[in-house]
């Protein structure tokens, strides 16, 4: 597979031709999709839900690498692992018995994933990191595609990654917001392992094009 790993944010998707895009994201050099889940508490904006997903799922060949900016994620997990979820991420934020929400995820069969917001520290996930699978680093403030890249994720990106090898572990970084062709680079250099990108895919010219320029580099 290679890293970095690509997953295009289905967020941008024309959800008028979602089938259509689907099919985009198979044929291409994409590792995963990643589906953007909004409940209008834990985030400003509602996205999509079951019905949503479980289309997706039916069509999808790759992975569904799901991010939870929900309340209270607890009530849903077994959903989502029926829905088709393979990793799905939770937000620190919205947890407040994390060690026992990211066991939870692993024992419903999926990877388990953690997400800080642009304002909260790495170092609180220091005696959590062995429990996740993932950790995500949003580098926008969660709620909508399209947003600007904000630059100081460099540095949690790098103070994450030095962890993680401190510790011995292979947990994987996850970017999430205002993903380019031309960050990009910098960020795998600085440590990330999974580029989600919406609009930089939905919108360009040539997709597929575009997915493989985030995955070479
Ligand atoms: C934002 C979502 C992102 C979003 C990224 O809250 O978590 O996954 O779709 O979109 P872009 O790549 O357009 O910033
Ligand atoms: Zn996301």
């Amino acid at each position: 597979m290679g890293y970095p790993l690509v997953a295009p944010s289905l967020l941008s998707a024309d959800f008028g031709h979602l089938q259509r895009d689907i099919e985009m994201v198979n044929e291409s050099r994409a590792d995963w999709f990643h589906l953007d889940i909004m409940d209008g508490l834990f985030v400003p904006n509602i996205s999509f839900g079951f019905p949503v997903i479980k289309h997706i799922k039916a069509h999808a060949r790759k992975p569904l690498d799901v991010h939870l900016m929900i309340v209270d994620p607890d009530r849903y997990i077994k959903a989502f692992a029926d829905a088709g979820a393979d990793i799905l991420t939770v937000h620190y934020e919205a947890c407040t018995h994390l060690h026992r929400t990211l066991q939870s995820i692993r024992e419903a069969g999926m990877k388990a994933g953690v997400s800080l917001n642009p304002h909260t520290p790495v170092h609180l996930l220091e005696d959590i990191l062995y429990a996740a699978d993932m950790v995500l680093i949003m580098s926008v403030n969660p709620g909508f595609g399209g947003q600007k890249f904000i630059e100081h994720s460099y540095e949690k990106i790098r103070r994450l990654s030095a962890m993680v090898k401190d510790q011995g572990l292979n947990t994987l970084i996850e970017v999430d917001g205002g993903v380019t062709v031309e960050n990009a680079p910098k960020l795998v250099a600085a440590g990330v392992n999974v580029l989600v990108a919406g609009n930089t895919v939905f919108s360009s010219e040539d997709p597929e094009e575009t997915i493989r320029k985030l995955k070479e580099g």
